[in-house]
């Protein structure tokens, strides 16, 4: 069973990104062969300074190094070093009808949020296919706003396989359940893009900060309160015990209990949780050299196996003039 997914590098990973799909990520590698990649084509779409993106693909892989990346048994890698999948995005896009694109929703969704509506952005899915089929990937875990290109992979698969001969394994979606949106401090979803989120590996002081400034409502401090409405007890559900949980919540419920209560509480939990990897972050920042390595080892393992299964498509497409007899 062959584990594959992507993260965009769009900075440092926040605690959204790491309950909503890095912790399962790391989870996986210890059952199947897992690849992960730091999806910097993709980013490409929202058209990044670039001053900014060699820094923004090092976050990431720092950021996945210090939470337990097995860097031996995962293969990791920057999408851009294994330009085959761009190949192979042609050549599916080559069979994709236009109206398969015209349907996804997270096009729609990012042009109403103002992004330019470039090519890229609109043929974004067959890249995405073109990594997962590329791979022979089993599984892909994504969160749910990902559902969709999952599907689209598998319409292109099939099609390709109908038109040309079996040639790519379909993916099983395999949707991250486990968590509902993290919110971010403004309640929104938390997202870089909102500037609402709260890093992984802020400074403390700066994570207390934004704990402080979650939005909650004005329900006076004698009044119960209800937890599922509640943005800081949504962030707790993330790093308290369940024994503790079902204190707040009732706390929560019978009143007496103002937020900045809850809050300090976070304050210290989300501290704790990642007190742990911190000190090997601050290490990898002094060794840049290193975790460039574990980028070019990773790209070498995932380059031997993308040009395999390249060799293979271009061949049933008929790029293939050297075989003609
Ligand atoms: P961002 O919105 O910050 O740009 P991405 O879209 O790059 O984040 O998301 C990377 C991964 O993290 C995806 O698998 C996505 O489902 C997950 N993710 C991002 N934000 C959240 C969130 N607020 N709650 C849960 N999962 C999230
Ligand atoms: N589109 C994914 C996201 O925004 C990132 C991604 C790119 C991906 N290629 C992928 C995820 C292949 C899974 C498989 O989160």
């Amino acid at each position: 069973m062959r584990v594959l997914s992507g993260i965009q590098p769009s900075g440092k990973l926040h605690i959204g990104n790491f309950f909503g799909a890095m912790r399962q990520h790391l989870e996986l590698q210890a059952k199947h062969e897992s690849f992960y990649f730091i999806a910097d084509y993709h980013a490409l779409t929202s058209n990044p300074n670039p001053a900014d993106v060699p820094r923004n693909v090092l976050d990431v892989t720092m950021d996945y190094m210090a939470l337990g990346l097995d860097t031996e048994k995962t293969v990791f890698w920057c999408q851009s070093d294994v330009p085959e999948v761009v190949e192979l995005a042609w050549l599916l896009s080559c069979i994709t009808p236009m109206g398969l694109l015209q349907r996804c929703t997270s096009y729609k969704d990012k042009i109403a949020q103002g992004l330019s509506a470039n090519h890229g952005l609109f043929a974004y899915p067959v890249l995405q296919a073109a990594d997962i089929l590329i791979f022979n990937s089993n599984l892909v875990p994504v969160g749910a706003d990902q559902k969709q290109h999952i599907e689209v992979t598998r319409d292109i698969a099939g099609y390709f396989n109908n038109t040309y001969g079996e040639t790519f394994v379909l993916p099983d979606e395999h949707i991250i359940e486990s968590v509902a949106v993290v919110p971010g401090v403004d309640g929104r979803k938390m997202s870089k893009s909102y500037g609402n989120a709260i890093e992984i590996f802020e400074p403390q002081s700066s994570v207390k900060k934004k704990v402080m400034r979650i939005v909650t409502d004005s329900t006076p401090v004698e009044e119960p309160k209800d937890p599922d409405k509640c943005n800081v007890f949504a962030l707790l559900k993330l790093v308290a015990s369940l024994e503790e949980l079902a204190q707040w919540d009732k706390k929560y419920r019978d009143g007496g209990m103002g937020y900045g209560e809850a809050k300090k509480r976070l304050v210290e939990l989300l501290i704790e949780y990642f007190e742990p990897y911190r000190q090997k972050r601050a290490e990898l920042e002094n060794n840049l050299d290193a975790v460039k390595q574990v980028l070019e080892n990773g790209a070498k393992r995932a380059k031997a196996v993308a040009s395999e299964t390249l060799a293979k498509a271009r061949k049933a497409v008929g790029l293939d003039y050297r075989s003609c007899k």
